[in-house]
């Protein structure tokens, strides 16, 4: 396959389209940051603490939900999730395989087994319908408890992912979870402020949800942080202790915790940006739109399914090519030949990761997710873009396109 043109005489001024733009967004920006961790540097109060307080308040009215609790990260947050639900080794928790590890890591970690069920082929997100033959095919009820007959574990609760920033197909999964009697614990760490089709907000229709703020995502933080949401009293409760160690009164320990806390001076600064987020996925919404019109012409991608009615933040904006004749390599390289910043979000699903061989799949077992690893890339999308930026972007994808094509 031969190489497109480097496209710097098509009349743009740009050199390239980082995929993120945090610099941009410290600037805009910097003088209310630098006041915020100063403000904290003044206090010398870095562990939990009045900010980190004032910040779990503003998620409980951000996201319209009882009680946030500040954890050290996503990955975290789903762990105490699963640990304050007491799932552990003997249990079973069904999630999708096409996601970032953290999401099956979580469940092995507190010694439970994935179940990864497969995909919608549109939004990514896990197919009720895949969740509800995986039970129907493995699982029987005994004494009031899902057990799946091939292991004797017990399924205890589904985890269901908002990936890319688009909220999930929450009705249906909580119709099966309360059929089943299953626990809820909603992987949105992509996810802050997405909506169901219904007006849900993703992280707070289950019994758990959980937020990352990894710098990349629409609220990032500087370094890495997380937040459990639960409307759920006795839950926060037990959350609340499971992040420090399970001490309560300190040094004194009922159950085992970690030290699973949001530093201050990372609620500092996401207290900052809570304030320009809605302003900022504004921004991401419009960039889509752009580039859903600009890319609708080209057959051999797909652009983002967007479920209506719903809330997208988009987190990412993943395209799929479709054609199978493109090479997904040969796009990513040409991109970022091209100063494009590209990446492929995910190139393995879970099922197939070689920590996970003990489970047995095959490829082939889980088909919609892997062909959806096989295609996806995701491309700027930050809300720092300009027209220009955008329309290069689609300059040179649709040339790369091509090429492949011919
Ligand atoms: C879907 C998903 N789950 C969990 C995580 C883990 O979050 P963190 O990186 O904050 O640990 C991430 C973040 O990358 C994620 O995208």
């Amino acid at each position: 396959m031969k190489n497109p043109a480097r496209m710097k005489n098509k009349g743009y001024s740009i050199e390239g389209v980082p995929l993120l733009d945090l610099k941009s967004q410290y600037r805009s920006i910097k003088s209310e940051i630098d006041q915020a961790i100063a403000e904290v540097c003044e206090s010398q109060h870095f562990i939990m603490g009045p900010v980190v307080q004032r910040f779990e308040k503003q998620i409980e009215n951000y996201c319209g939900c009882k009680n946030a609790i500040g954890v050290s990260s996503g990955s975290d947050a789903l762990l105490i999730a699963l640990m304050a639900l007491e799932i552990t080794a003997g249990h079973e928790v069904i999630t999708t395989p096409f996601t970032f590890f953290a999401t099956g890591g979580a469940i092995a970690r507190v010694g439970a087994t994935p179940a990864f069920c497969d995909i919608d082929p549109d939004t990514y997100n896990l197919d009720p319908k895949s969740v509800e033959n995986y039970i129907e095919k493995n699982c029987d009820i005994k004494d009031g408890k899902l057990i799946n007959r091939h292991t004797g574990n017990e399924v205890k609760a589904i985890m269901p992912v908002h990936l890319f920033g688009q909220a999930t197909h929450m009705e249906e999964i909580m119709r099966i979870a309360a059929k089943f009697d299953l626990h809820v614990v909603e992987d949105a760490a992509q996810a802050i402020g997405a909506k169901t089709k219904e007006g849900k907000t993703a992280g707070t229709i289950g019994d758990i949800g959980c937020y990352s703020f990894f710098p990349s995502k629409n609220l990032g933080a500087f370094g890495d942080g997380g937040m459990v949401v639960t409307n759920n009293d006795e839950l926060a409760e037990r959350l609340r202790i499971l992040r420090v160690h399970g001490g309560k009164p300190k040094y004194y320990h009922a159950f085992i915790g970690g030290n699973f806390r949001l530093d201050a001076l990372q609620a500092a600064v996401l207290e900052v940006k809570l304030k320009h987020l809605d302003e900022w996925t504004k921004a991401r919404q419009k960039n889509a739109q752009k580039y859903n019109e600009l890319l609708s012409s080209i057959k051999t991608i797909k652009t983002p399914t967007e479920i209506s009615g719903t809330h997208h933040i988009y987190n990412q904006y993943t395209i799929a090519a479709v054609d199978h004749s493109l090479d997904r390599n040969h796009i990513r390289e040409q991109l970022t030949e091209n100063n494009i910043g590209v990446e492929v979000y995910y190139p393995v699903p879970l099922h197939l990761q070689e920590c996970f061989n003990y489970l047995g799949h095959a490829r082939g077992d889980i088909p919609v997710a892997e062909r959806a690893a096989k295609d996806v890339f995701s491309i700027p999308i930050h809300p720092e873009l300009s027209d220009d930026e955008i329309g290069y972007v689609v300059d040179v994808l649709s040339t790369i396109v091509e090429v492949s094509d011919s």
